[in-house]
């Protein structure tokens, strides 16, 4: 070994920025089984239950609740109170139904260890099992919904839908609005909130996402014009065409077969009507991915590879839209991170 590949002593600075990253992780793992167990919202219900009262709230386990509080009071997400804890302001911001939780993080982190420990395996094969990866941890599953709806609802609500024209005219037509690959149903369930002219169906292949989708269009009293429906995209089939075929962040799961896809979506929509793609903005430069705000997408687009898929640029989208007879249009959001991609009939 030449003198230069000798390792070196490791200084106190990388030390320290490995001890804090390792101590942020941990943070979030044992905000994930708050959260996941609904030891956090019993907790908010209840400031100052003991552990035994917590246990029996949430309907867990008493000596894993008993070490449970005991790390979350370590990494100050509970404080102690009177006999028993209380949640701390960081605690209480990953309450699920808080306005901008920060429930996401705590799902990202633990889905993230999953996942890295699945691509270490599988890169001594080059094996790529799919979207069945995703779906291996029983107490992350029912998370994906929630958390995506967390990370996109606000955006949506405040930057794309106000930023798109596409929504009031499909409404003013009373027309039909359906999601391809709709998760829980959150894009949809705002869409109906804010144009109450609208109608929408939404399909996806994964049956918890349907049966959360159709729950809460049940709660929110719009059941009548908002359906949801397992299926599978390349077998979409509907009796009206649509005013507007959205895919958020679904395209890249079916890019594989985009000449299929973008037929559907020709053949499904009207004449007025539009195609409206949303994808985070795979870059073109590299040094970008170095940004905190990009980050995350590199490592995801790894996961991707697990399930078979990649990260688009929205050039790539314009053009699956033009050679299938369509006109693109290119938006971008959130300082170009995000991109929508449009397409009309000619
Ligand atoms: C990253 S999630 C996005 C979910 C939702 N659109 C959102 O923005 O929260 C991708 C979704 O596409 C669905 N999906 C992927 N391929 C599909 C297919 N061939 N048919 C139906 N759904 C599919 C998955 O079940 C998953 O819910």
């Amino acid at each position: 070994m030449g003198e230069e590949n000798k390792p070196q002593a490791v200084g106190q600075d990388l030390r320290e920025l490995a001890m804090r990253d390792a101590q942020g992780a941990v943070r979030l793992a044992v905000a994930f089984i708050g959260v996941s167990e609904g030891l956090f919202e019993q907790l908010n219900r209840l400031p100052g239950a003991g552990a035994d009262e917590l246990a029996a709230a949430a309907g867990r386990d008493l000596g894993y609740v008993r070490r449970w509080c005991d790390a979350a009071y370590a990494f100050e997400l509970l404080d102690e109170a009177q006999a028993g804890f209380r949640l701390t302001a960081l605690g209480r911001a990953f309450l699920p139904e808080a306005p901008g939780t920060l429930m996401p993080f705590a799902v990202q982190d633990v889905l993230s260890a999953h996942m890295a420990e699945r691509a270490a395996g599988l890169m001594r094969t080059g094996e790529r099992p799919g979207e069945a990866v995703l779906a291996e941890r029983a107490s992350i599953l029912p998370w994906f919904g929630p958390m995506l709806e967390a990370q996109f609802g606000p955006v949506f609500e405040r930057t794309i839908m106000p930023g798109l024209k596409v929504y009031e005219e499909a409404a003013l037509r009373h027309g039909l609005a359906v999601d391809l690959g709709c998760g829980n149903g959150w894009y949809l369930l705002r869409l109906a909130a804010r144009f109450p002219q609208l109608r929408c169906l939404g399909v996806d292949g994964f049956e918890e996402n349907i049966r959360q989708a159709s729950k809460r269009a049940q709660a929110l009293g719009v059941a009548d014009r908002v359906h949801f429906r397992t299926g599978d995209i390349y077998s979409f089939e509907n009796d009206e065409k649509a005013d507007i075929i959205a895919l958020n962040r679904a395209l890249h799961h079916v890019w594989d077969e985009k000449a299929r896809v973008f037929a559907i979506l020709k053949n499904h929509l009207k004449p007025k009507g539009s195609a409206v793609i949303w994808e985070p903005h795979w870059p073109h430069d590299r040094h970008l991915l170095r940004q905190p705000t990009h980050r995350m997408m590199a490592f995801q687009n790894l996961t991707e590879h697990i399930q078979g898929n990649h990260f688009l640029m929205p050039a790539d989208i314009a053009g699956a839209f033009t050679d299938a007879g369509l006109v693109p249009t290119i938006h971008s959001f959130l300082d170009g991170r995000e991109a929508v991609v449009t397409g009309t009939p000619l």
